[in-house]
């Protein structure tokens, strides 16, 4: 609690001058990289807010950009953190934890995953319904933060039901054939054995990632309403018969990016 009080004071500083009050937080996916641009605001390095760490992926700045975005105030995460990085779930969350500090009551949370649903196409996106937690580990584990949340936080409607019909509307409006299922979150690094594939599917996942899960975890044990897009790279492992690599998903991330910031820029015109 003291590093998170050292943090929001650290951004409100340079926040509240400004007059910027976020509402809104989003963490931005590989390859989301030039949403930022468009917020007008501050950019503040990770490196320099007390308390937070600093990514170690290439490719993945860390910069929180706060300010104002088509009238809305957001806070967007350009990189995050992820536990295969060698950092405790409890830093890969930390950020999460701030954001409810500062204010923040609704959170859209953006990942790159495979898919597992032979009905999914790469390029599509999917609306987050469920996820299901296989990293073995939770963000909660410890002394509870009576002051963040519930020592037992209930998870019966992890993704905020009417932030998914706003995100399903905004599609059919976008003209976006959108999907909806079960993200299995995983650790990584490695990509999964087609066998662990098909057992994920008879689990009920129709995509995979190594992110999102613990942060949605934190969000909703910090009360905030949480809305998950998953954007599909890749087919998972043993669907088709190529194998799988980081360029790939790279690639395709950014082969959707303008879709992308389309809908999700809709999405946060429309939210309130
Ligand atoms: N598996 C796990 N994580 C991923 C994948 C995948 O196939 N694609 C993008 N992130």
């Amino acid at each position: 609690m003291e590093n998170i009080k050292n943090s929001v004071e650290y951004i409100e500083q340079k926040i509240v001058p400004a007059g910027i009050k976020p509402e809104l937080g989003i963490i931005l996916g590989s390859g989301l990289g030039n949403f930022a641009a468009e917020i007008k605001g501050i950019t503040i390095p990770y490196s320099e807010i007390p308390g937070f760490k600093p990514s170690t992926i290439k490719g993945h700045s860390g910069n929180l950009i706060i300010g104002e975005f088509y009238s809305k105030k957001i806070l967007a995460m350009q990189g995050r953190l992820h536990f295969y990085e060698g950092y405790s779930l409890q830093d890969v969350i930390y950020p999460v934890r701030v954001m409810k500090f500062l204010g923040i009551k609704k959170i859209i949370i953006t990942n790159a995953a495979g898919g597992i649903n032979t009905a999914f196409t790469p390029g599509d996106f999917m609306i987050i319904e469920d996820h299901i937690n296989l990293t073995g580990n939770n963000p909660l584990l410890g002394v509870n933060p009576d002051e963040i949340g519930p020592r037992f936080p209930d998870m019966s409607e992890p993704y905020n039901k009417n932030l998914i019909k706003l995100a399903e509307k905004t599609a059919k409006t976008l003209n976006i054939n959108i999907k909806k299922g079960v993200y299995a979150g995983v650790t990584g690094p490695n990509y999964e054995t087609p066998a662990e594939i098909r057992m994920f599917r008879m689990l009920g996942a129709d995509a995979i990632g190594m992110s999102t899960v613990p942060e949605v975890i934190a969000a909703r044990h910090a009360g905030l309403d949480t809305l998950g897009i998953s954007f599909i790279t890749n087919m998972a492992a043993g669907i088709l018969n190529k194998n799988l690599c980081h360029q790939e998903v790279i690639d395709t991330a950014a082969s959707v990016e303008d879709k992308l910031y389309a809908f999700l820029k809709e999405i946060i015109i429309n939210i309130n």
